[in-house]
């Protein structure tokens, strides 16, 4: 369902996921529509800007139209998004981003959204996936909906380890180990009453479930909630400005050469709703 305004033209991609918004430089940069694209934000989990020429100020001028932007990310509001080790010092935990997400599960306030600009890309690969955990909540079976609600999973950065880096050293294990870990619940209802499904690659095990019982539910609703009908794939052009829902949707990045150059340009907006 698209918003429609004078100034915002909302092209949906997929039935349940992702917008192109076009509109120009200016309409964004004046904060007139925010109100309607975050709206169309909550409803499409994704939307983008393609073809306006938008400078790394302008990038997080928009952002401050939208939300509170989280200012220890990157300088001046700009964090920067590379396998290269020489542009991100991060650039090994980074690669945890090629497995199913979201940003801040292990936070009091998950990030409400980010904004990504695509500055140099990889020839292959580096597209992005999204998927919308709201839809793949509400189409499932009713006993289904009524079995997980009340469950409870516990988040552990040392967990998403694991995709990286399959045979961890007991050194590196420990290490992961002293980050907190956090319980979430598994259907996340939010403040505006919509209710969607918690998972990703920091979901560790279900509370009270034996071990096998709880990896399997976790696979099964992660295969679910990643079905096509709920996923969106960007095809990335330089200069595309994407904006994704960090807590009603998941994400990945599909893997790409860390010498490709790959760069992105991050603006992060503060959570709004807390999750505990
Ligand atoms: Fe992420």
């Amino acid at each position: 369902m698209a918003i429609s305004s004078t100034q915002l033209e909302v092209i949906d991609l997929t039935p349940r996921i992702g917008s192109e918004i076009r509109t120009d430089l200016d309409t964004l940069l004046s904060g007139r529509e925010a109100d309607n694209i975050r709206a169309t934000l909550e409803q499409r989990g994704v939307i983008f800007f393609r073809g306006l020429q938008i400078s790394d100020e302008q990038q997080v001028a928009i952002a401050k139209t939208l939300g509170n932007i989280v200012q220890n990310e990157g300088e001046g509001g700009i964090y920067k998004i590379s396998f290269d080790k020489n542009v991100n010092q991060r650039a090994e935990y980074l690669k945890g981003s090629m497995f199913w997400h979201f940003d801040g599960s292990l936070q009091p306030y998950p990030n409400l959204a980010s904004l990504l600009r695509a500055v140099k890309l990889s020839e292959t690969g580096g597209q992005t996936e999204f998927c919308n955990t709201y839809t793949a909540y509400d189409d499932l079976p009713g006993d289904e909906r009524e079995a997980i609600g009340d469950l409870r999973v516990v988040h552990s950065v040392e967990r998403s380890q694991y995709y990286v880096t399959p045979e961890m050293s007991y050194q590196e294990i420990t290490f992961w180990q002293k980050s907190p870990t956090k319980t979430c619940p598994l259907v996340w209802t939010h403040q505006s009453g919509r209710k969607s499904l918690l998972l990703g690659a920091t979901a560790d095990y279900v509370i009270g479930m034996a071990v096998e019982e709880s990896r399997a539910l976790l696979a099964r609703l992660r295969d679910w909630a990643t079905q096509p009908q709920y996923v969106y794939r960007h095809e990335w052009q330089i200069g595309d400005l994407l904006i994704w829902s960090n807590t009603g949707t998941m994400h990945r990045v599909l893997p790409y050469s860390a010498d490709s150059g790959r760069l992105m340009h991050r603006t992060v907006l503060a959570g709004e709703e807390p999750l505990h």
